[in-house]
């Protein structure tokens, strides 16, 4: 089991991961804690034992990978007069706007966290990333105002969105898809991201910005 030095100390109890179903045999000996397991949609014989060990089921976490090997990529924002700059010092955005643009991650499907709760998770994850050669933030801005970002962070040759958010007023204008083909752009097309599977909109945002699902995975929760 992978323990969570980040959600230990968010959550106030230790967290951790469960990395194959060898970590069952680890669970009883744990007392006070919080664990996340991540299970192949199709192994239902190991959701059914991580069940009957007290976790609940949160959601499906869905994957994928973007697939469009043509150069002429970049949309640019409709009706507006928006730039987009890559951050290099991660200081005065609009965090908590940001960072209250989800509803329907994990975090915010578990009855155990409440939503204020999560929605500080993804302030927090936001204020404290720290851009570097390997971890991308850009940024839009209309005149002074920040109005959407985008993070990812590059492993192994392949860029993963982390986070993406548009203010909700500034939604539906090019914006979203403006930020992703820049992250496309930057990192020769390899690009990755996930989202929960209740989150049509952002699944289809992406669908419609040249993702393909490769892969679901059932989300289970479990809090002693
Ligand atoms: C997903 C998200 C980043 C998309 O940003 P965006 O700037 O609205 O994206 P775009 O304008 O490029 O595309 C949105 C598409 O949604 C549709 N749309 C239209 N009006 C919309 C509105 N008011 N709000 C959202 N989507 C709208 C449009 O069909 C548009 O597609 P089109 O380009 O074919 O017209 C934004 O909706 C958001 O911040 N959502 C909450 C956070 C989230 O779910 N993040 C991603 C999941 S991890």
């Amino acid at each position: 089991m992978k323990y969570l030095e980040w959600d230990t100390k968010f959550f106030g109890r230790p967290s951790y991961l469960i990395e194959g179903r060898e970590d069952i045999l680890t669970i009883d000996s744990i007392g006070k804690s919080f664990i996340t397991a991540k299970v192949d949609m199709g192994d239902v014989d190991f959701i059914f034992d991580l069940q009957k060990k007290g976790f609940v089921f949160i959601d499906v976490e869905v994957s994928l990978k973007f697939h469009i090997k043509y150069s002429e990529i970049i949309n640019y924002c409709r009706n507006i007069d928006c730039v987009v700059k890559s951050v290099k010092v991660n200081t005065g955005l609009p965090y908590l706007e940001l960072g209250s643009a989800f509803h329907l991650t994990r975090f915010h499907m578990d009855p155990n966290i409440a939503s204020g709760k999560a929605n500080e998770l993804w302030i927090s994850y936001l204020r404290n990333f720290l851009p570097n050669e390997n971890r991308k933030m850009y940024v839009t801005y209309l005149g002074e105002k920040a109005v959407g970002v985008i993070l990812s962070t590059r492993q192994e040759g392949i860029a993963v969105i982390s986070f993406m958010a548009v203010l909700p007023e500034y939604r539906g204008k090019g914006i979203g898809s403006q930020l992703i083909a820049y992250v496309v752009r930057d990192n020769n097309y390899e690009v990755i991201t996930g989202t929960q599977s209740r989150n049509i909109p952002a699944l289809n945002f992406y669908i419609n910005n040249g993702f393909r699902i490769y892969k679901t995975k059932a989300v289970l929760h479990r809090w002693r």
